[in-house]
């Protein structure tokens, strides 16, 4: 797998870019990307819980246009944040600037299979890293290198794509009507925002029990089902799709937390 289409990918349409009309760079831009991020998917507040990391080191891998780095910073971590994209970098940079908030970021540009080779190494209390290292061909080798950034008490929070997911299942009827040998292909080109994502890995509870050995396993769940028209959401409006709509509220969280596509990882160096 070729890491410039990768970089490609993410700098023509840096993560969740369009999550505002606004101009891009504006206050007004930021502040809705980020209304727009936790009202879709409430669950990173939990997951991430922000305001623990207060004054403490926070090392962001994949930090994209800067939504939950500048939550961080916000609520006081010191972060360092890491992203392959360039343009991603260039939004989460001036995110720092126009919220003032430069003197709490270190930003690093480069690929994060080989982390030590540009970024300092120093040990942090948090390793965040949230839907980063399925789009990237060996995410055993990032695994391998945040083992350089950590020290006994370092948690690590990771976000993968869960592959018993109703996302997948949806993936694999819609675009593949049930062709489940083409998976990997399938899930790649239609797992983002916008199609043709290079790589897209998924995981199962079992294979991030793997690649997290020697790490101890704090908690792993499940959560997060998009429900709503997709034609609708792209103009800002949120109207669920039928079958969402007439579902009950129970069976839907039933759902999300069996078969979600957000598979939430918290680990601890021990
Ligand atoms: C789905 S986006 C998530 C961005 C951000 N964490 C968020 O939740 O909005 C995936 C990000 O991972 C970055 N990425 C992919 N492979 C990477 C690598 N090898 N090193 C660093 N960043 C990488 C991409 O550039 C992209 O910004």
């Amino acid at each position: 797998m070729n890491k410039k289409k990768v970089k490609e990918y993410w700098d023509q349409r840096p993560c969740n870019i369009r999550h505002s009309p606004k101009p891009v760079g504006t206050v007004e831009y930021f502040n809705e990307v980020e209304d727009r991020r936790y009202f879709v998917e409430p669950h990173i507040l939990q997951f991430a819980k922000f305001p623990h990391w207060k004054g403490k080191r926070v090392l962001e891998i994949g930090c994209g246009i800067g939504t939950d780095m500048i939550r961080f910073a916000r609520t006081g971590a010191k972060v360092t944040a890491v992203e392959f994209s360039q343009k991603s970098l260039k939004i989460a940079k001036q995110r720092a600037k126009v919220f003032k908030l430069q003197n709490k970021i270190k930003f690093y540009q480069g690929d994060a299979e080989h982390l030590t080779d540009f970024v300092p190494i120093a040990p942090y209390d948090l390793v965040y890293s949230f839907g980063v290292i399925h789009h990237t061909p060996h995410p055993e080798k990032v695994i391998e290198q945040i083992r350089n950034y950590v020290r006994p008490g370092t948690v690590i929070k990771l976000m993968v794509y869960y592959r018993y997911s109703w996302r997948v299942f949806w993936i694999l009827l819609t675009f593949g009507r049930g062709q489940f040998w083409r998976l990997n292909e399938l899930v790649a080109r239609h797992s983002e925002a916008q199609t043709g994502c290079p790589i897209t890995h998924l995981y199962s509870r079992r294979q991030i029990r793997r690649l997290l050995h020697g790490y101890k396993i704090i908690e792993m769940h499940v959560d997060h089902i998009f429900p709503y028209r997709i034609a609708d959401y792209t103009n800002y409006h949120y109207r669920k799709v039928w079958y969402f709509r007439w579902m009950p509220g129970p069976i839907f969280a039933w759902l999300k937390q069996n078969f979600g596509w957000h598979l939430l990882v918290t680990a601890e160096v021990y």
